[in-house]
């Protein structure tokens, strides 16, 4: 049969770059590529002792529907902590539960995008929203990112050049895959900028919590005085990415919209996993459970930096991270990441090429993405050495 499918889906394409990836589920290879958090930091007791007393004591609860904008008692705490940490939620500020961060951004753009409108975001980027701001509809243009974040005067010229630009999007803390952060003054700058041309901000936090050196910068959504910042956070790092919790603390009149999109797509995110959220953040010791996470990820960075700094002998310049799980690296000579991953997976590394972090893949580029939360201590020494070694004898031929 010939099922012709929509343009929107038919516009997602599996890229040459999945089929790379595809070979990196080879246990044998060693995965510099994955995105997860490290299983290490999973409280798999607490986890297990607060699911058997949901179902003990508040089976219904946990197992009947609940209402689109998520259980209030977690919703009161993701507020309390947006007050309180991250210094994002202000007084016309609504809160809604979602599937994994991963769902604001859908929300979001079904919100305010129109097909054909634009969404300006960071490049490189989180391809998972990317593709979501996509799929739905929206054009997407990039904007360089620099060591202190987006480059203004291309944040500018993407905005005057593009249709319709709707709202801007940014990593701020760790970005995914580069690793920097954005510094205070940029954070200024963009909400500056959105002002002047009237254009929300999506403020992806997902590293939230995952600071291992350096100070805190407030967030851009703490600068925010006229209702222009959505602010997506996860609960993927902090607990469990396989509990698709997260949630989006914005503007009460946007908030208001996406919960009749959410509403559409998957009614409520799963009470069970809503309710094991809730009795995290009331019966684990937080603070402790945050500088044990924080020290798997500093260690490991560390070890990943330690051994780049003395076998990669220049062939590839790298980022620095203060948190998150990434380290972005360019090739010196400027040759294409997309073949030098090629060899590095004949190694038994796999690596993830700066293409795929980019609207457009097709461009050459001379970038690759580490991961060092994923792989072992022990993988992360011999795949650093390796990847150096081949690096190397790459840059020569
Ligand atoms: C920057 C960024 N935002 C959002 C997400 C998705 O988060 P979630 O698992 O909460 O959907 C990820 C996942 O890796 C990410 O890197």
């Amino acid at each position: 049969m010939d099922y012709n499918f929509s343009k929107k889906i038919s516009g997602i394409r599996p890229s040459a770059i999945r089929e790379i990836l595809k070979l990196s589920s080879d246990p044998s290879v060693i995965p510099f590529s994955a995105g997860n958090p490290s299983s290490d930091s999973f409280p798999f007791e607490d986890l297990k002792r607060y699911s058997e007393e949901i179902l003990s004591n508040t089976p219904t609860l946990a197992l009947q529907y609940g209402v689109t904008e998520g259980y209030l008692p977690l919703r009161n705490v993701f507020k309390d902590r947006c007050k309180e940490i991250y210094g994002a939620f202000g007084e016309n500020d609504e809160l809604i539960v979602t599937t994994g961060a991963q769902q604001v951004f859908d929300l979001l753009t079904k919100t305010l995008c129109d097909e054909g409108d634009t969404v300006i975001s960071e490049g490189p980027a989180f391809v998972g929203a990317l593709t979501s701001f996509k799929s739905n509809g929206a054009n997407v243009v990039q904007v360089d990112v620099k060591e202190d974040g987006m480059d203004i005067d291309e944040l500018t010229k993407a905005i005057e050049t593009s249709n319709n630009p709707r709202f801007i999007y940014c990593i701020p803390n760790f970005q995914n895959p580069t690793g920097l952060t954005t510094s205070a003054a940029k954070r200024r700058e963009i909400l500056e900028v959105a002002k002047k041309y009237d254009l929300m901000v999506l403020e992806d936090n997902a590293y939230a919590d995952l600071r291992f050196s350096g100070e805190e910068v407030p967030s851009i959504k703490s600068f925010d005085t006229d209702g222009r910042v959505v602010y997506a956070g996860s609960m993927s790092k902090l607990l469990s990415p396989g509990l698709r919790v997260g949630f989006a603390s914005g503007p009460s009149d946007v908030i208001a919209k996406m919960t009749v999109a959410k509403q559409v797509s998957d009614v409520h995110t799963a009470m069970f996993n809503q309710m094991i959220c809730h009795m995290f953040f009331t019966k684990t010791d937080l603070t402790e459970h945050i500088s044990k996470i924080r020290k798997i990820y500093r260690e490991k960075a560390k070890l990943m930096l330690d051994i780049l700094d003395k076998e990669s002998g220049g062939t590839f310049r790298y980022t620095r991270p203060e948190g998150g799980l990434f380290i972005w690296c360019n090739l010196t000579n400027n040759s294409d990441a997309m073949d030098f991953t090629k060899e590095v997976i004949k190694e038994k590394v796999a690596i993830v090429p700066g293409n795929a972090f980019y609207a457009d893949d097709s461009v050459v580029r001379n970038s690759f993405r580490l991961n060092f939360s994923s792989p072992t201590e022990e993988q992360i020494t011999v795949g650093t050495e390796i990847l150096c070694r081949t690096a190397k004898s790459y840059s020569k031929s």
